[in-house]
């Protein structure tokens, strides 16, 4: 796993995880109401959420990235933060026009966290989840060592604005095939995506 940069100053900061906030700001519906981030760390893609959505909720289990998510997020007036665990909290059913996680979700019970995330999307709503999984196969071995060349290019043309939140890390148990079945069974006709980065993509679009 490559080391984090420094630690982050600004809200142009980027690493393997910023690096996909344009997949997930690209699915946001046009004249989105409720938008929630789970595991949303120091708020930078809630921050990000804000000029699309008419109100942006964060969610994060870390008091010390949910202080400040508060403080880097004070001007913005449309978002707001929970200092909760996301799997406890009770998320209002059909609450939200868009939901998303960016590496996040391997720090919880998959199953259950992605069943919160689509009970709690509104009919016709998006869902976008970003998250990391481990090698299961040979191939996924392969597949990862051609992550390093990929990694190299954007940690370089990206060097000056390399940075790290300091949010909690975890390892994912998960393999790439274990994660694409149970989204497809819980989520169908989602696109599931591997990215280089070690990253995959799960986009789908609740049924009205
Ligand atoms: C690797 S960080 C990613 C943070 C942020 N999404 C980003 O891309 O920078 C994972 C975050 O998920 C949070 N997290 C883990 N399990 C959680 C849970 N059950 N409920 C809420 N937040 C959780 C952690 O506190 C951490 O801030």
């Amino acid at each position: 796993m490559p080391r984090p940069g420094p630690r982050a100053t600004t809200d142009n900061y980027w690493n393997h995880n910023t690096h996909f906030h344009d997949v997930v700001l690209r699915s946001v519906p046009r004249g989105c109401g409720e938008a929630l981030d789970v595991g949303c760390g120091d708020g930078l893609l809630a921050r990000r959420l804000a000029s699309r959505a008419a109100h942006v909720t964060g969610i994060d289990r870390s008091p010390e990235m949910i202080e400040r998510a508060r403080t880097l997020s004070a001007k913005h007036g449309n978002v707001e933060f929970m200092e909760a665990d996301a799997l406890a909290c009770d998320l209002p059913a059909e609450g939200h026009d868009f939901v998303c996680s960016v590496t996040a979700i391997h720090h919880m019970d998959f199953t259950a966290a992605l069943t919160a995330m689509r009970e709690t999307l509104r009919p016709g709503g998006s869902l976008v989840v970003i998250s990391l999984a481990n090698s299961g196969t040979l191939g996924d071995r392969v597949y990862s060592l051609t992550c390093i060349p990929v990694h190299h290019y954007h940690r370089f043309r990206n060097r000056r604005r390399a940075g790290d939140p300091g949010a909690p890390i975890a390892w994912p148990d998960m393999t790439w095939s274990e994660v694409r079945e149970e989204a497809a069974r819980l989520l169908p006709g989602a696109r599931f995506r591997r990215h280089r980065l070690w990253r995959y993509s799960i986009v789908w679009r609740k049924p009205r």
